[in-house]
């Protein structure tokens, strides 16, 4: 059969590759404790999963695209508190199955190879959807390195004009997976700016913005001009609520407008009672607040921890994400082997990205037992 020779080129998904290696360890009798992806493992509010049992009804037909009006309020309610940002729920949001495919997409809708809008910039290390969203989109994926010397926001002076002026899209991610980094609403600014002069998105996916330890985030939203400015975030990390599929898309209308033009298309509406258990979250903070604390539990044990054995932390500053250092000598996927070995999986930096050889990311998913007990193993192993 004939297959694209965009999958064909694709490389392993990383986390296939991570799971495939704690599988050999696992079934070599080693207890396996995975640190390596970032699904967490909390069970889901007792309200919100009422909400979605209390949801379904005899006959359920196709969702709109456009999702419940309820749902569209309650982001926009959600904004307004969180933000301070008065969204039209008409023509400001639209719902989305969590971000994943909303992000995969969004290049579909947004490049434009006739007119040379042709490049979608992404910053490495990353979540790798951006690219091969660019990639299925046919478009030329520009990496953008975060290093720790720039406080891992992407160099934008390093940028030239032809460059620019090719971008069709420019993804960022803040706070950042893997880095833990924030990014100041002057670097928003900035960027929008830049994307009005130069007529590309500024795609600010915000997954983690709900995971902070000291301040909450700036969002994109807070801009005045949200002229080419798409938001995208989720329930996913926020209420742990990865398996339910629940996110949105906010920002310009006539990026709204676009995606509802696209969508139907493509048929990826929430169900309806996933996204009558989403109004739910959406309202709710005190699970949220549960949630911070609980990681910022976690988080607290191994900071000690590292600065004990003098490993250092690279970012700790949001998500449920820790950004390390490997020790001097070492590579990211030798030290994560050697890791693993004793049944603790981490994720190689050099797996997100080039710029992430030097570093590992820990995910705070495992449970405060296992955490604990993982920091008892590592007081030996570091
Ligand atoms: C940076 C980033 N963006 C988006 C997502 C997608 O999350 P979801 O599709 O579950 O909403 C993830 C998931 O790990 C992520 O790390």
């Amino acid at each position: 059969m004939p297959i694209s020779p965009v999958l064909e080129r694709q490389s392993t998904y990383p986390f296939v590759r991570l799971n495939e290696a704690a599988a050999r360890v696992e079934a070599s009798g080693v207890t396996v404790l995975d640190f390596g992806m970032g699904d967490p493992r909390e069970s889901t509010d007792p309200l919100i999963r009422e909400a979605l049992v209390d949801g379904l009804r005899d006959r359920m037909g196709y969702p709109a695209a456009v999702g419940l009006p309820e749902l569209r309020q309650a982001i926009a309610s959600w904004a307004g508190h969180r933000f301070g940002v008065a969204l039209d729920p008409a023509t400001e949001i639209v719902p989305t199955l969590g971000s994943k495919e909303a992000i995969f997409s969004f290049a579909q809708i947004a490049v434009d190879l006739e007119r040379g809008k042709d490049t979608v910039a992404y910053t490495e290390p990353g979540y790798p959807v951006y690219e091969r969203g660019a990639l299925f989109a046919h478009a030329r994926p520009l990496a953008l390195p975060l290093y720790e010397q720039h406080g891992f926001l992407p160099d934008l002076d390093a940028i030239d004009a032809a460059t620019w002026s090719r971008l069709a899209v420019f993804w960022v991610n803040y706070p950042n997976n893997p880095t833990c980094a924030v990014a100041p609403i002057g670097f928003y600014e900035r960027l929008a700016e830049l994307a009005r002069e130069h007529d590309f998105v500024l795609a600010s996916d915000e997954a983690y913005t709900e995971l902070w330890f000291e301040e909450p985030p700036a969002s994109a939203l807070q801009l005045d001009d949200r002229t080419n400015v798409a938001v995208f975030n989720t329930l996913s990390k926020r209420s742990s609520m990865t398996g339910y599929r629940s996110g949105f898309v906010a920002g310009d209308p006539d990026i709204v407008a676009a995606l509802k033009a696209f969508r139907p298309t493509v048929g990826t509406a929430p169900q309806e009672f996933v996204q009558r258990a989403s109004v739910v979250a959406w309202g709710d903070e005190s699970h949220v607040e549960r949630t911070r604390a609980l990681y910022a539990r976690k988080r607290a044990l191994f900071l000690d921890l590292f600065e004990r054995k003098d490993l250092r932390v690279a970012g700790s500053e949001a998500t449920m994400y820790l950004w390390l250092a490997v020790p001097a000598g070492q590579t990211s996927e030798g030290f994560a082997e050697r890791l693993l070995e004793h049944g603790i999986l981490v994720a190689p930096g050099s797996y997100l990205g080039a710029a992430g050889e030097g570093y590992f990311r820990l995910a705070l998913v495992p449970s405060e037992e296992e955490c604990a007990r993982a920091v008892e193993i590592l007081e030996e192993v570091l």
